[in-house]
């Protein structure tokens, strides 16, 4: 079983998403993708045309945007107001822009609110959830009881985004994923607000060699081992 909150952690392309769904699909309990709202928030405030670089414009937008995530693992939802903006929150011009706004203090005081606000109804309505991002284990679930920082080599995580991407339907060069992958996890590790880290708590899972398989035996391990 399991209840409470698992935070799974780490940079893009190490399989995350996909393995923090099932792991939740497979205990029965509830998912929440915290990258998609920082990339929802991103697009809105890429539609308000505001100036990225003006910080109190873009809190504004973020307080104004009306998000809705659904914590469905079977059917994850991401809303702005009553449109669906799943799939183009996955396009390149939120993926280049997504670092900087959610390098914004007030743009994560807010969004940290909500996502805590999701975790406690979820937790009194189905026992559990799994979240997924870069600050679950070190901010926004500090107490969770299972931690997990899932790591890769940079090569492996452009090969695994690039072929994502191409799956869409949408552009992928290895190369190009590979420099944007890395731009993004350096921006992200130096970011003054809750960077990028490992939880000192947290069960480094290194998914270099493994498949999607391999790493979600690992984490249910994890979670019948501590609950
Ligand atoms: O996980 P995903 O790649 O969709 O996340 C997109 C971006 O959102 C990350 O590169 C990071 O800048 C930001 N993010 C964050 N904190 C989180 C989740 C995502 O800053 N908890």
């Amino acid at each position: 079983e399991l209840r409470g909150v698992v935070a799974v952690d780490g940079p893009s392309g190490t399989g995350k998403s996909t393995v923090a769904r099932r792991l939740a699909a497979g205990f029965g309990a509830e998912y929440l993708d915290t990258g998609a709202m920082y990339r929802a928030v991103t697009l809105a405030v890429l539609r308000s045309a505001v100036d990225l670089a003006d910080v109190d414009a873009i809190v504004e937008v973020a307080e104004r945007a009306e998000l809705v995530s659904g914590t469905d693992p079977e059917r994850p939802t991401v809303h702005l107001g009553v449109e669906d903006v799943a799939e183009e929150i996955r396009g390149p011009e939120v993926t280049a822009a997504v670092s900087a706004v959610s390098a914004v203090p007030g743009v994560r005081e807010l969004l940290v609110r909500h996502q805590r606000r999701i975790i406690d109804a979820a937790v009194a309505r189905t026992g559990g959830i799994v979240v997924e991002g870069r600050d679950i284990g070190t901010t926004v679930a500090p107490d969770a009881g299972l931690k997990v920082f899932l790591t890769a080599s940079a090569e492996a995580r452009a090969l695994r985004r690039a072929a994502q991407d191409s799956a869409a339907g949408r552009d992928a060069s290895v190369d190009v994923t590979l420099a944007d992958v890395q731009r993004r996890d350096r921006l992200d590790s130096s970011r003054a607000v809750s960077p990028l880290r490992r939880a000192e708590d947290a069960v480094e899972v290194d998914t270099t060699e493994l498949d999607v398989a391999g790493v979600l035996r690992e984490l249910t391990a994890l979670v019948e081992r501590r609950g």
